[in-house]
């Protein structure tokens, strides 16, 4: 099968593998499409540094094909599978996306929406899940703002916050303006002509590039500051120096601070299909690339120019 091949980190090309064969409670897919997100750059860079000794593989990368989320459909499945049969529609997280074909575990595993194509359906698990994980405490009614509501976390956070009844403020820049008002804001603010004001019950940093006194300052006296990630500082930490001072700061200070780690499961992915074919949530994919340009792909969204989320399509 083709498939882009990643020996050690930092230089990855389109080779030649055998079609893997599904241990226990795998299936074996045969790939549709492939999202590509930060995490998949870090992998294929090895930065942070970080990312190493916490076993994503110390002197090379684990797995030899980069890509986590995938949809496709499953061509076999291993011993003691009967969730899913050959034959049926599937999203989810795997090691080893950008390829013909890859195995899943069935616990990161979701049947595809209906009306989804397979490239909308690969746009979702990790970025979905990662904001539907951390609005889980919304409620009707509630102020949330949600910053790089333009890139691929921020645009199913805008999303999912309004499906849950909360008023959205989204920031990103110019050129993402109208999708993300297209997604459900109830306001945008354009940092590049002014910041944002007020205060949230929520605040969702997606990449935002705020310290952490001025997220703490937007969530008022009683709100929540929800940190998903922000690629701010040096080689070793990445901006997870930024998730581990909230971490220790969270107990003296008023507003609750969370540094969000998101977990790639099954029943997860489950109910973004639930929010999507109830209407709440459509993916917003910005660019798609064959797999021969799947490099391009990862760089297109390290270079934050993509609106909304990018797909390998195979
Ligand atoms: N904690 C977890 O489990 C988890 C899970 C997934 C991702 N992450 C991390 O979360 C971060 C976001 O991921 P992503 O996939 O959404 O990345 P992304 O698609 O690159 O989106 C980030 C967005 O931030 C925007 N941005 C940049 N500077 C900004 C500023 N000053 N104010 C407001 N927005 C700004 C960018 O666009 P514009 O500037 O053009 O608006 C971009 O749309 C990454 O660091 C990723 O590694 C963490």
């Amino acid at each position: 099968m083709k498939a882009v091949v990643q020996r050690r980190y930092g230089s990855a090309e389109l080779g030649d593998l055998d079609v893997p064969v599904p241990g226990r409670g795998e299936v074996l897919l045969e790939v549709r499409a492939a999202g590509v997100d930060m995490g998949t750059w870090h992998l294929l860079t090895g930065r942070p540094y970080l990312l190493r000794v916490i076993g994503f593989g110390f002197r090379g990368p684990r797995s030899p094909v980069p890509g986590r989320d995938v949809s496709g459909v499953v061509a076999a499945v291993g011993p003691g599978v009967t969730a899913f049969a050959a034959g049926d529609e599937v999203f989810g997280t795997c090691d080893g996306a950008f390829a013909e074909y890859t195995v899943a575990p069935v616990t990161r595993l979701a049947r595809k929406p209906a009306g989804l194509s397979f490239a909308e359906a690969a746009a979702m698990p990790i970025s979905g899940g990662t904001a539907l994980q951390g609005l889980r405490t919304v409620q009707a009614g509630q102020r949330v703002l949600v910053l790089g509501a333009g890139g691929g976390v921020g645009s199913y956070g805008v999303q999912i916050a309004r499906s849950l009844g909360a008023h959205v403020t989204g920031v990103c820049s110019t050129g993402k303006v109208e999708l993300v008002r297209s997604l459900g804001a109830h306001e945008v603010v354009d940092y590049t002509v002014a910041d944002f004001t007020g205060t949230y019950d929520l605040v969702l940093d997606c990449g935002g590039h705020r310290s952490l006194s001025r997220l703490r300052a937007a969530a008022g006296r009683h709100g929540t500051v929800v940190l998903v990630g922000s690629e701010t500082s040096g080689p070793l930490l990445g901006g997870f120096d930024r998730a581990l001072r909230a971490m220790a700061l969270n107990p003296f200070v008023p507003q609750k601070l969370v540094a969000l780690t998101s977990a790639e499961r099954g029943d997860v992915f489950e109910e973004l299909r639930v929010l999507v074919e109830d209407g709440h949530v459509r993916p917003a994919v910005g660019r798609t690339f064959p797999l021969p340009e799947a490099l391009d792909a990862v760089e297109h969204v390290y270079s934050r120019r993509s609106a909304g989320k990018v797909v390998v399509t195979i």
